[in-house]
């Protein structure tokens, strides 16, 4: 009888021993799991970004890095919280969004078109700011130089190669003397890819006439005047007439004359041909800086990314409507945008 006791006793010490002890595991790994929790929590990455306007290309520049980030596994609201400030154009809310978004303590600034970044840059010397889809950086007074930056801005440029783009435009319309530049006398951007169109069309003996427009208001009598006069219009990459490319259009189509613009999305709109970027890889690209810059990279040292691929845009519908005929060479390297 004593012996039996004393063995129940033992086995039930044993027993209450083990769950103890296990049961002691099971919380210092939920307090582990707490900690972590917590760590986490506190590394949120907090991302300003600052957007001039609402246009299909600036809109697709924004979807393709928020979705990047979300595949390299930075998600809104989870472990990085996106602030998007956009400025309806307007100049004087670009400087009240830029103090807002630095004085929120932000902790990398993006920022889509030059006027934007601009006045970020204008805003903070200290915080990264990422670049995305800027034409040129250096003219703008943005940076040093592409290669080094050698200040608190990186990223990606959308420059496209102007002068194959003529090449084109030349091939698809037979006996092409007289083409139109319009662009916006305001954007620093444009005004730069205007002179370099100007350039090269006289290197490849094309006569041009200007056109240019202060503002949205001016860019169907503008439009109409220039079209008149001309055989197709090259437009640049210009963030007035990307918003406003419908207006245009409408005015061309009455004309039968073809547009040619530089990105994708502006080739959608109502463009025939263009030789240029994709929008939504602009901003894929931006991501993968974003990233780059999060986890240690210096956007002083860091050189501009180039996402100018030299893809051909075709709006087939377009090229039929009006009667333009694209030559089978060009086709099979196109992508049909629509
Ligand atoms: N590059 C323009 C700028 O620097 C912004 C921009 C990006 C844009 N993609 C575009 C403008 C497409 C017109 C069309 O301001």
């Amino acid at each position: 009888m004593k012996k039996s006791v004393l063995f129940f006793g033992a086995l039930l010490i044993i027993v209450l021993g083990y769950y103890f002890l296990n049961n002691k595991k099971d919380n210092s790994q939920e307090q582990v799991a707490q900690e972590k929790a917590q760590v986490t929590e506190e590394k949120v990455i907090n991302v300003g970004v600052l957007q001039l306007l609402s246009h299909p290309a600036l809109d697709s520049i924004y979807k393709g890095m928020v979705e990047e980030l979300a595949r390299q596994g930075y998600e809104d609201g989870k472990n990085i919280r996106i602030d998007l400030q956009n400025a309806q154009g307007e100049q004087s809310n670009l400087a009240l969004m830029s103090e807002k978004l630095v004085s929120e303590k932000n902790d990398i600034l993006v920022g889509i078109t030059t006027p934007a970044t601009l006045s970020l840059a204008n805003a903070t010397k200290d915080i990264p700011i990422i670049m995305a889809g800027i034409t040129y950086p250096v003219e703008a007074g943005l940076i040093a130089s592409e290669e080094k930056p050698g200040n608190n801005i990186t990223g990606v440029s959308d420059r496209t190669p102007i002068k194959q783009q003529l090449e084109l435009m030349k091939e698809i319309i037979p006996n092409l003397k007289k083409i139109g530049l319009l662009y916006t006398s305001s954007e620093d951007n444009s005004i730069k890819q205007i002179e370099e169109a100007k350039k090269y069309a006289a290197e490849l003996g094309l006569e041009v006439k200007l056109a240019s427009i202060a503002n949205s208001n001016d860019i169907q009598q503008v439009t109409e005047s220039l079209a008149s006069e001309v055989q197709a219009i090259f437009v640049p990459i210009d963030n007035t007439i990307a918003s406003a490319m419908a207006t245009v259009v409408k005015v061309t189509d009455k004309f039968k004359i073809g547009v040619f613009p530089s990105a994708d999305t502006m080739v959608a709109d109502g463009g025939v041909l263009g030789l240029g970027v994709d929008q939504y890889q602009i901003g894929v690209e931006t991501a993968k800086v974003i990233v780059d810059v999060i986890n240690g990279k210096k956007p002083a040292d860091t050189p501009i990314v180039l996402a100018n691929e030299g893809v051909i845009y075709l709006n087939e519908a377009k090229a039929q409507e009006l009667g333009i005929e694209i030559p089978a060479t060009i086709k099979e390297k196109a992508q049909i945008v629509k």
